[in-house]
């Protein structure tokens, strides 16, 4: 290879910039070969200039400007996630003729459109793969072999350190704090958790992954969420006891209309299901396209080396496309698609109450269901003690609006003590 090296810049040097330079570094005649020119980092962005690092000190800087406008500097690889300043960098690195790489999920499911269609504007590419899903291969295959199918569903367990957390509270009975404070030392967790275990992150991610599904801007705020919180020890026993398992499921799908309907939710998931069996830090995700058929692709969701990967496999693309001399392959984002409210949702239901332990309690209760046409499939019962009983259904498939009124008429039921907790069930 004769030709002058591609130069890399790395803005972060955190849990992903750190696998990035060591999978470069360990890696870097197989790479460029791949590539057809040899590879070199040159400069690395990072906050505290006084922290220890396990690359050459010179490489460091903490004037992060100087790097995305640094003429030497072919390709920038952002890892330092959040929204400022990571958008300007962006902006200003793409401006000034640089190809761009990224792994924030957040930036690029809330300007990802913007962005894209920037660089597409300047015949350069904006690679977003270790976004969502960590090291498994997903945004790639979506915008290219998959592209020709109208995507039907698709489900998936977009966050690593929540279904690491549900697999440490279902297999041996760990609390949420201490399998969370195990992820963060694993380094899955988001720098602020919170965006984990509140299910923002998974937001982001399916927005992402709606986007390039249904081929438009489709806003965060536009999926429904709801985090891991309100799961308890007692439902997933009972979700056990009756077939399932608890996922953090992100699902989106067509509503009619040229609309889409997308949600971030704990849900029941049978047994059977592809994605029950994927546990720990694995993520997975489930796609059904008209002429595909199901197809599912899993592997490593969090993690500093298998994001690398990611990271890594988007570079190689943006080095080919230096080597070739083409002009970048950012696909532009064809405005915003209309998403539909939850309330339109059809699915079957789990909810578990504490109530009075005498006679009509189950009548009283089936009624309200029935008011509101949901039909019950399923039920568990126990007398907890001489006055009060549990009881858990498992409804047919209904509307949400219809389940959730009929939840409010069985709240104001005075045998009824309290409504536990309520979860959707996929079938
Ligand atoms: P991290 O460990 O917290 O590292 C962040 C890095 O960025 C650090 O080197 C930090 O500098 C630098 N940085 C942050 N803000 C900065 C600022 N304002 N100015 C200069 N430097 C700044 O984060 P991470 O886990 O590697 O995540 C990086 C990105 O990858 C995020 O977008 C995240 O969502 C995404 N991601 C992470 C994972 C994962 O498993 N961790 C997986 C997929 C995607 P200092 O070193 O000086 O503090
Ligand atoms: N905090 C994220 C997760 C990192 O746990 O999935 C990977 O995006």
């Amino acid at each position: 290879m004769t030709s002058s090296p591609i130069r890399i810049a790395l803005l972060g040097f955190g849990t992903v910039g750190m696998g990035a330079y060591r999978m470069l570094a360990d890696n870097r005649e197989a790479i460029s070969t791949k590539i057809g020119r040899d590879i070199e980092i040159v400069r690395i962005g990072i906050r505290d200039p006084a922290k220890d690092r396990t690359a050459p000190p010179d490489l460091f800087t903490a004037d992060l400007e100087s790097v995305v406008v640094d003429p030497s500097v072919h390709v920038i690889l952002e890892l330092m996630g959040g929204i400022d300043p990571a958008v300007s960098l962006i902006e200003r690195a793409l401006r000034s003729g640089k190809h761009v790489v990224t792994a924030n999920k957040e930036l690029m499911a809330k300007q990802g459109a913007r962005l894209v269609g920037l660089a597409s504007s300047l015949g350069l590419d904006l690679h977003f793969e270790a976004a969502v899903g960590g090291g498994i291969p997903l945004i790639q295959p979506m915008k290219h072999q998959l592209a020709g199918n109208d995507v039907l569903k698709l489900m998936g367990i977009l966050n690593g350190t929540t279904n690491y957390i549900l697999t440490r509270m279902s297999e041996d009975g760990s609390d949420l704090k201490t399998a969370l404070a195990e992820a963060q030392e694993k380094g899955y967790a988001e720098a602020d958790p919170t965006a984990d275990v509140d299910a923002f992150d998974p937001q982001y991610k399916l927005a992402i992954l709606a986007s390039v599904a249904f081929h438009g801007e489709v806003a965060p705020e536009g999926v429904h969420r709801e985090g891991i919180r309100g799961i308890s020890a007692r439902d997933i026993e009972l979700a056990h006891l009756m077939g399932y398992r608890i996922k953090l499921l992100g699902i989106v799908e067509p509503a009619g209309s040229g609309r889409v309907l997308a949600r971030v939710h704990p849900t029941f998931l049978p047994k059977g299901h592809p994605l029950a069996g994927v546990n720990d830090v694995y993520n997975a995700v489930w796609i059904r396209g008209d002429f595909v058929g199901d197809v599912m692709f899993s592997g490593k969701g969090a993690g500093g080396d298998p994001t690398a990967s990611a990271v890594i496999g988007d570079l190689i693309d943006v080095g080919r496309t230096l080597v070739a001399g083409g002009s970048g392959s950012a696909i532009p984002v064809v405005g915003r698609i209309e998403m539909a409210p939850i309330e339109e949702l059809r699915t079957a239901y789990y909810v578990r109450l504490i109530v009075e332990d005498r006679p009509k309690v189950l009548g009283e209760i089936a009624m309200a269901f029935g008011e509101h046409e949901v039909g019950l499939a399923a039920m568990e019962m126990r007398t907890l003690d001489v006055e009060r009983g549990e009881i858990a259904f498992l409804t047919h498939v209904c509307v949400e609006k219809g389940f959730k009124a009929a939840l409010g008429l069985i709240e104001g039921l005075s045998v009824v003590r309290s409504i536990e907790s309520w979860i959707r069930v996929e079938s």
